[in-house]
């Protein structure tokens, strides 16, 4: 099934440089780039965002984190993106996180994992998708390559 799903580049992400590297695995894999913005996430928009995450002991450390520095927000759109990216991501903690994927190959740290995906529980791509772009910053369109990415 086409869906879409919230992706950012992290703080630790940004600073390391490592935008490009995350995006172009997700463009080599045929996802599709709908939205990007780069952008530093207000304290209100970082505690709604981690929301279900409020009554955790690393809520206030997770909130910091997200807000030190500017992110990559984007909205990547495939058959099932949802999962095959949460899957191109890893474990949430990197060192659990097989060779391969972003946090495996990128990352050392639980609180560094440079990389942020919806999960797979229902409607959560759709509320963050909502809570970081409107609708007319999302771009529908073809890529040329469509035709061979899917039978
Ligand atoms: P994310 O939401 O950032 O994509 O990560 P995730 O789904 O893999 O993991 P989640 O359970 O949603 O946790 C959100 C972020 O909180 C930090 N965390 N710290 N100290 C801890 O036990 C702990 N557990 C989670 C991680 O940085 C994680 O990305
Ligand atoms: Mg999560």
């Amino acid at each position: 099934m086409t869906e879409r799903t919230f992706v950012m580049v992290k703080p630790d992400g940004v600073q390391r440089g490592l935008i490009g590297e995350i995006v172009g695995r997700f463009e080599d894999r045929g996802l599709k780039l709908v939205g990007a913005k780069f952008v530093e996430i207000d304290r209100d928009l970082a505690e709604e965002h981690y929301g279900e995450h409020e009554d955790e002991p690393f809520f206030e450390d997770l909130v910091d984190f997200i807000t030190s520095g500017p992110v990559m927000a984007m909205v990547w759109e495939g058959q099932d993106a949802v999962a095959q990216v949460r899957a191109m991501m890893g474990e949430t903690d990197p060192a659990e996180s097989a060779p391969g994927t972003v946090r495996g190959d990128l990352g050392l740290d639980l609180g560094r994992n440079v990389i942020h995906g919806s999960d797979t529980e229902e409607g959560s791509a759709e509320r963050e998708i909502d809570l970081f772009f409107d609708d007319d910053e999302l771009v529908d369109y073809e890529r040329i390559d469509e035709q061979w990415l899917y039978e």
